[in-house]
């Protein structure tokens, strides 16, 4: 703890930046304003600009029209902490257990960010030239789905004009395991409240008579999936692009066993789609998952209810060359379809995001594997992520830009989860993944 950059690390992990919950919105803009004082006093350009919602912070070197131009993104806005009982230590009082830093936003993604803010400025400080232009933008609202971020590129499109992204927020095959992510899973929210009778009924004097909403919310919630585990949507797997050959050799070359994946999750047998292996069906598989329900008495001893609602919050994972408003349209088909008698159906979409996917061996992609053999020493792994960052593919449409996913969390990160931590060792090798990044970059053809 004597680095003085993981000194720098902890100030960005004490701000409680939720960007859920809006009683935090000024701890959100105060951490954007900490990052821009500390991109200033490494020798960026940077400011702090309105979105909308949360503020995004941009920082760039002048631009030299004979170099390229990398955009470096990331978020600085982290997941709720609760349950706060779970946490060995408080989530934004950052400590290294074990060689861990642990803190919520450690891994997603304030590490990741900061160390290519230093990797990169600690260059800059000293005066010497960087290969490429290089731009930061960092962003306060990725964990809601970046909901003002496409307008935002669209308004700045001339400054954060680029020719290849870089972001670290993905997930390594194993510990030590550099890792190139070639696609993302997209992501499509859905909740549904099944209405029945008009007020909460007594169980005695009415159940057997009427239908139940949360039975009804059951049953659609069972309707949604086959026994096998194969999602029972009529049409969901039409547009689903098969994997290739090289990418079912790369996933099975993977350093993760199906053991691995019982102890990182807890369970005592893993289950899914037949026919794929556990690193397909979470990398290039699409799911139905039911994130929450709720309905009826929630507190303690027993109520005799029939409750006059229920809901179901839902997200869908979703693959090339699926699309959110599809896939959308069909599971609401699927539902009013099953709906029992006796209850309605209301049904609100959230928030979706593409999945994307980039050749890794395309010239930019090539650059990314070298630059991650450089720094930890072996060639990386190929793996298709589970998790979504729905604006890569926002960013392919709107700049015309590709982005490399070096990723830089380890599998037992805990992202989203109490005891979310971040090994001091993947924020060093962060500090020279920025560098060789570009560098790899520069000399890409
Ligand atoms: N960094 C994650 C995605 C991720 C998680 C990659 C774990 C690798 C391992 C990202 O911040 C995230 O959580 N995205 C959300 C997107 C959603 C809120 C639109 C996700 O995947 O749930
Ligand atoms: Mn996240």
């Amino acid at each position: 703890m004597n680095d003085p950059r993981l000194a720098e690390l902890f100030e960005f992990l004490r701000f409680p930046s939720i960007s859920t919950q809006s009683d935090h919105a000024v701890d959100l803009i105060a951490c954007a304003e900490w990052l821009k004082a500390k991109f200033h006093a490494l020798g960026f350009d940077a400011a702090v600009h309105e979105t909308g919602g949360h503020p995004a912070v941009v920082a760039s070197t002048p631009r030299d029209p004979a170099k390229k131009t990398v955009l470096i993104y990331g978020h600085y806005d982290v997941q709720p902490p609760e349950p706060l009982e779970e946490w060995e230590t408080p989530p934004f009082e950052p400590v290294i257990r074990d060689g861990r830093i642990f803190a919520r936003g450690s891994t997603d993604n304030k590490g990741q960010i900061l160390a290519h803010i230093l990797g990169l400025g600690e260059k800059l400080s000293r005066r010497e030239p960087l290969p490429v232009n290089v731009i930061f933008l960092i962003e306060g609202e990725e964990e809601i789905g970046s909901p003002h971020l496409e307008a935002f590129l669209e308004k700045h499109r001339d400054t954060l004009a680029c020719d290849v992204i870089v972001i670290s927020d993905t997930g390594m095959a194993a510990h030590g395991c550099p890792t190139l992510t070639y696609a993302l899973r997209g992501i499509a929210a859905m909740e549904f409240v099944v209405k029945g009778p008009s007020h909460d009924l007594h169980s005695g004097v009415f159940g057997g008579a009427v239908m139940n909403p949360a039975t009804a919310a059951a049953r659609l919630i069972a309707s949604l999936h086959h026994d096998d585990g194969r999602v029972a949507i009529e049409g969901f797997y039409d547009t689903v692009r098969p994997l290739a050959d090289w990418e079912r050799e790369a996933a099975a070359a993977l350093p993760i066993t199906e053991e691995d994946l019982k102890s990182l999750t807890g369970v005592s047998a893993l289950f899914g789609e037949p026919g794929y292996t556990s690193i397909e069906r979470v990398g290039a598989r699409p799911t139905a998952e039911v994130n929450g329900v709720g309905g009826g008495y929630q507190g303690e001893g027993t109520k005799t209810v029939l409750p006059r609602e229920a809901f179901v919050k839902l997200t869908f994972r979703l693959v090339p060359d699926q699309e959110a408003d599809t896939v959308l349209d069909l599971a609401e088909a699927h539902l009013r379809r099953h709906c029992p008698p006796g209850v309605s159906l209301e049904i609100h979409r959230g928030h979706s995001g593409a999945p994307y996917f980039a050749d890794p061996n395309s010239p930019f992609g090539l650059a990314a594997q070298r630059a991650l053999e450089r720094v930890f020493g072996r060639q990386p792994a190929l793996m298709r992520e589970g998790g979504s960052i729905p604006i890569v593919t926002t960013f392919k449409k709107v700049l015309g830009v590709d982005s490399l996913l070096l990723a830089l969390a380890s599998p037992d990160c805990r992202a989203h989860s109490p005891n979310e931590n971040f090994p001091v060792e993947n924020f060093l090798a962060g500090l020279r993944l920025s560098v060789a990044a570009v560098e790899e970059i520069a000399a890409a053809s």
